[in-house]
């Protein structure tokens, strides 16, 4: 994506928002899109009006920034928050493209974004994490091996790695739920191409690798939002059993249908986190 194409969303986003400044820019994923529901002070701007945002197809995902205010939670310290909601993703394995979020993800970075919060469903490699746990991903297995980067220049692109995922948010997030009553579990998320599910072997193979959760998202994201210089926080809702672990079939219905009977859930979860990572 274009730098042209970045700077000319950030400014239609900018000139939408007229001077409100979110801190925090939010990817939901399957399972969360209860976070922007009833909330006020909305603005909406379509994917296809940004040209540094792709085109989305996949059913379950909206397409749009949308700017909401987070009312602060009754007793909390703090004010409301405005964060900036990324509705919906283009997934690599739709077109074989890695790259395909990378210039929404450097567009929040341009608007002034600090942090990007990372959402996705994923299955679980852990029996004592059913459907619907959730986890901070503290680390990632990029197996796919394709990068938002390739093809850019210039020696910015060689990120570093080793805190990808930000130990400090990944805190805050976790007390945050915890102040809920809600576990929030930290763990490896593996990303696989998809957009078939994975086999029962690739599943064993992946916990002998040390992965705790599996999907189809977030780590290019990711590797985009570092390199932004974007801090991440990245949550994973358990949507299933990974293959083999439980007697389900897979479909990508069950994933919405768990991510629907989950999401209310995980959408005060991420209120309430998204309170607590904005300073
Ligand atoms: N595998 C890959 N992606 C997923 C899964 C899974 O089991 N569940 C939700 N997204």
């Amino acid at each position: 994506m274009s730098t042209a194409a970045v700077l000319a969303s950030a400014a239609k986003l900018q000139h939408a928002w007229a001077g409100r400044q979110p801190q925090v820019a939010v990817l939901l994923g399957s399972g969360w899109s209860g976070m922007v529901q009833g909330l006020q002070d909305t603005r909406d701007v379509p994917y296809t009006e940004l040209p540094a945002f792709p085109p989305l197809g996949i059913a379950g995902h909206a397409a749009c920034v949308r700017l909401a205010r987070l009312p602060k939670p009754p007793g909390a310290p703090g004010a409301d928050v405005d964060v900036m909601v990324l509705m919906g993703r283009q997934h690599a394995y739709e077109t074989g493209d890695a790259t395909a979020m990378r210039g929404a993800v450097q567009t929040a970075a341009a608007v002034g974004c600090r942090t990007i919060v990372v959402t996705n469903a994923a299955g679980s490699l852990h029996s004592p994490w059913p459907a619907g746990s959730l986890m901070a991903l503290s680390d990632h297995l990029n197996l796919v091996q394709r990068s938002p980067l390739q093809g850019l220049s210039g020696s910015d692109r060689f990120v570093d790695m080793g805190q990808a995922y930000d130990a400090e948010l990944r805190q805050r997030a976790v007390q945050a739920a915890a102040r809920l009553g809600v576990v929030l579990h930290e763990g490896v998320y593996a990303w696989m191409m998809g957009p078939q599910f994975e086999t029962p072997a690739e599943i064993r193979m992946l916990q002998r690798l040390g992965a705790d959760a599996v999907g189809m998202s977030t780590v290019p994201e990711t590797i985009a939002a570092r390199h932004a210089g974007l801090r991440v926080l990245a949550i994973s809702l358990m949507t299933n059993m990974a293959a083999g672990l439980a007697a389900e079939r897979l479909s990508h219905e069950q994933t919405l249908k768990a991510a629907a009977l989950h999401e209310q859930q995980a959408a005060r979860v991420l209120q309430a986190i998204l309170h607590s990572i904005v300073d």
